[in-house]
C-alpha cells in the first residue's frame, strides 16, 4: 500500500464516537489511559507557558477534544480555539468543553495564534502535504509566537507496535524527530526545543520523576518540539 496517497488516508469520522475506547485498548500495555497521555502533553505546555498564560491557544487536530479539555483546566486564563477537518469528531466534543471553547472545523475560521498545537496529527498528513501545513500554520502564529508539535517516536519499539496495531493508525508514517525539525525550520521557524517524553509505563511510575531529566534521549515513547516565529 502506498501510505503517501491520499486515497488511503484514515477517515477519523468513522472513529469519532469510539475514539477513547480503541485508544484506551491501544495503550494498555502502558497501564495508562488516553487522559494520561493528554495530561502530560497539557503538563508540558504548563512548564513551558506558565500556569498564567493568558494568550491564545489553537488545539489543531484536536479530535474529540481530550487534549483541548485538560489544557482547559490546566491553562485557565488561555483562551482556546480548535479544529479538526473531521466534522464528526467535532460533533462528540463534550456540550460543557464545547461551552469554554471555540471548536470548528472551517481553517478560514480560525483567528491568530500565540502558541498552535499539533498532537499526534503530523503522521496522518501525507508527506507532500506535511510541509504546506506547518506553513500554513506558522502563518497563523504571531510574532514570537510558538509551534507546539507531538509525535510519536519512531525509534521506539513499543510505540511502532502499539502504532501498527491501530485500527485509525493505518495511514500512519512516523516522523524522525528530525524530520518534524526540518519542517519547523523550512516553515521560517526557530527551534528552541527537541524534548523526548514519556518513558515509564504506569508499572514504574516511581521512575517519572526522572522524565524531564532524561529529554535528551531519543528513546521515550513520544518527542515534543517546540518552534518559534521569529
Ligand atoms: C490521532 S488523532 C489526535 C487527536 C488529538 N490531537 C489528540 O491528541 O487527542 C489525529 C487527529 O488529526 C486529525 N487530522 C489528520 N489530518 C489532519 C489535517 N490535515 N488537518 C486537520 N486535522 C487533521 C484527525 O481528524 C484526527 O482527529
Amino acid at each position: 500500500m502506498d501510505k503517501a496517497s491520499n486515497e488511503d488516508r484514515v477517515d477519523f469520522d468513522r472513529y469519532a464516537t469510539n475514539y477513547r475506547e480503541l485508544h484506551d485498548r491501544n495503550i494498555s500495555a502502558s497501564g495508562e489511559t488516553s487522559e494520561y497521555f493528554a495530561r502530560y502533553k497539557a503538563r508540558y505546555l504548563v512548564r513551558l507557558l506558565g500556569t498564567g498564560f493568558a494568550g491564545r491557544i489553537l488545539d489543531y487536530g484536536c479530535g474529540i477534544g481530550l487534549v483541548t479539555a485538560e489544557l482547559s483546566t490546566f491553562l485557565p486564563l488561555a483562551r482556546l480555539e480548535a479544529f479538526d477537518e473531521s466534522k464528526a469528531s467535532i460533533a462528540n466534543v463534550k456540550p460543557e468543553l464545547k461551552r469554554k471553547v471555540h471548536f470548528c472545523t472551517d481553517f478560514s475560521e480560525v483567528g491568530a495564534a500565540d502558541v498552535i498545537l499539533v498532537a499526534n496529527v503530523l503522521h496522518h498528513v501525507v508527506l507532500p502535504e506535511r510541509q504546506l501545513l506547518i506553513n500554513r500554520l506558522s502563518a497563523k502564529l504571531a510574532t514570537s509566537g510558538r509551534l507546539v508539535i507531538f509525535e510519536h517516536n519512531p525509534k521506539n519499539p513499543l510505540t511502532v507496535a502499539a502504532v501498527r496495531d491501530c485500527s485509525f493508525d493505518e495511514d500512519a508514517v512516523l516522523l524522525q524527530s528530525g524530520e518534524t525539525v526540518s519542517l519547523c525550520a523550512g516553515a521560517g521557524l526557530k527551534v528552541l526545543r527537541r524534548d523526548y517524553i514519556v518513558f515509564f509505563p504506569r508499572q514504574l511510575s516511581w521512575l517519572r520523576a526522572l522524565e524531564p531529566s532524561l529529554r535528551w534521549l531519543p528513546i521515550g515513547a513520544q518527542y515534543a518540539v517546540v518552534a518559534s516565529k521569529p
